[in-house]
């Protein structure tokens, strides 16, 4: 069985600690699991007269239907002002619409919540804030293990880890979560028989 994961960074800068820890997330993933990289780029802020008008855009409906076809989704969040980034919120909020998707999008589908940044909590409040919106979209929140990547300047370099111990958490991470998303998906389709 292979599991799939998608990733989302929620940074749109290009040298993004989040997107680096996803991408080397991507390099540490154990054997039978694929995770893909996703981005945020190309959604525009959230109006409700666009949605009326020209319907969800093309980079939404692209996410969405990564997400619908994944077993388990993984939020790699950068921290402003003690909580999440609004750009990443929208882009979540641009996903959960219209609301009838939301059971096919993140309903009952697992999901891991990490993050890298320079200071020394490692994004330890954003990951928090994401909860109540993991709740509210009805989605299975793993609570197995936490990685919070802190003092990130000294943990990559030109986007690589540099620092081992990071890079063996964050494998295990990866493996932990991966195990959940598989438990889960062999529940599932034992139930469906
Ligand atoms: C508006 C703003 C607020 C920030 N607030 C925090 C914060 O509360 N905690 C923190 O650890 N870093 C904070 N930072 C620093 C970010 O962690 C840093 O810019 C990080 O590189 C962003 O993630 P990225 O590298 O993936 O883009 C803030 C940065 C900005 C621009």
């Amino acid at each position: 069985m292979t599991v799939r994961l998608v990733g989302i960074s929620g940074s749109l800068r290009k040298a993004s600690f989040n997107t680096a820890l996803l991408r080397a997330a991507a390099e540490r993933k154990p054997a039978g699991v694929e995770l893909v990289e996703a981005t945020i780029h190309g959604i525009p802020l959230y109006d409700a007269d666009i949605e009326a008008e020209d319907g969800i855009p093309e980079a939404v409906t692209r996410l969405k239907d990564l997400l619908a076809g994944a077993d388990g989704v993984i939020l790699f969040t950068p921290e402003y002002n003690n909580s999440l980034p609004g750009v990443f919120k929208n882009a979540i909020d641009w996903m959960s619409r219209p609301a009838a998707d939301i059971p096919r999008v993140f309903g009952g589908k697992p999901f891991a919540i990490t993050g890298a940044s320079p200071g020394n909590f490692g994004t330890l409040l954003s990951q928090e804030a994401w909860l109540p919106v993991m709740h509210t979209l009805g989605t299975v929140p793993w609570f197995g293990s936490k990685l919070m990547v802190s003092r990130a300047g000294s943990v990559f370099e030109n986007g690589a880890i540099v620092d081992e111990a990071t890079g063996r958490r964050l494998a295990d991470f990866i493996a932990g979560f991966a195990a959940f998303v598989a438990d889960i998906r062999r529940r599932d389709e034992s139930r469906i028989g």
